[in-house]
């Protein structure tokens, strides 16, 4: 697929340039992180590429796959940021101190909306996992609707570590898989999870051997694809707004939901109703 360009912060920038790689073959889209020699470090250029990806899905995709070239998922930010020089053309964490604050949060919501996307209810995100994913690696997993790890994988939140906070929109899906105490060790301790683990307190849905997390890949995806387009995605928003209401909330949502489903189907026009 042809390379793609985007405004980036200060100049149009490729996808090449910021170590992406973006394909859509029919419904499926595939976006590969590629900076293997870094392990898949990211940047503010990453965050809005990603962000750029989501804005312009063409609208037949219907899964989105995220994965790493090389031994690593992730190895989240890139360490430079940590630097007096920080990254060509996109500073430092000091050179940001002198942003101001509204400057400030409004750089980190556009690096978050290059992960909020992937939450749409029209697509199923699925993050591949091998090896490291670390910090930002961890958070853009967690940002995917399904993870699936090989067993050499190792989850980190590594940031309070390093005196921060996870900010990519990591926090909210860590705590609803595997709880508020759990998350607090997990973060707090910044220990390294493995994928037994991992698929054991929630955070993976399939573990498989290395050699076979392309494959694995590619089964959910044909096996999601399998199912009604529409019906997919009114199940998927029935599904993320189940935690905010009651039973009794979450049953009339259900109820208008089908009720769409069932006036598509069989309505007037459908081509399927009756006389
Ligand atoms: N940023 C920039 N470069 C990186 C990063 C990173 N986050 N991680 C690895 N690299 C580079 C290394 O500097 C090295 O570059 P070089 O070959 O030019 O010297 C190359 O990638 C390979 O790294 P190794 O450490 O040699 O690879 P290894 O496979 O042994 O270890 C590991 C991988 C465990 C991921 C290690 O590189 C690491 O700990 N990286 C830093 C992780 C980290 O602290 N990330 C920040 C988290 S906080 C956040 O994301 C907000």
């Amino acid at each position: 697929m042809a390379e793609v360009s985007f405004e980036g912060t200060a100049e149009e920038i490729s996808l090449k340039e910021v170590g992406l790689r973006y394909e859509v073959d029919g419904e499926i889209a595939t976006i590969t992180l590629d900076r293997p020699d870094k392990r898949n470090a990211q940047t503010f250029a990453t965050w809005s590429a990603l962000a750029h990806i989501g804005d312009g899905l063409p609208q037949q995709v219907r899964v989105v796959v995220i994965r790493g070239e090389g031994p690593s998922f992730s190895a989240g930010i890139d360490l430079r940021m940590f630097t007096p020089e920080g990254v060509p053309g996109q500073g430092s964490f000091a050179s940001s101190v002198a942003l101001g604050e509204a400057t400030f949060a409004d750089r980190v919501a556009r690096a978050q909306r290059g992960f909020l996307w992937l939450r749409r209810p029209d697509i199923v995100s699925v993050a591949a996992v091998q090896g490291h994913a670390i910090g930002a690696g961890f958070q853009l997993a967690l940002a995917c609707d399904l993870r699936v790890l090989a067993d050499d994988a190792k989850l980190c939140m590594k940031e309070p570590a390093l005196g921060l906070v996870p900010d990519l929109t990591g926090t909210k899906p860590l705590v609803e898989l595997v709880g508020l105490s759990r998350a607090i060790e997990i973060c707090l301790t910044a220990r390294v999870v493995g994928a037994q683990e991992a698929a054991r307190i929630g955070l993976a849905e399939l573990v498989v051997a290395p050699g076979e997390l392309d494959e694995a890949v590619r089964d959910l995806t044909a096996a999601l694809l399998a199912t009604n387009r529409d019906a997919a995605t009114a199940t998927k928003r029935l599904l993320q707004g189940a935690s905010g209401r009651t039973l009794e909330e979450q049953a009339a949502a259900e109820g208008r939901e089908q009720a769409a489903r069932i006036k598509a189907l069989f309505g007037e026009g459908s081509g399927k109703a009756p006389g």
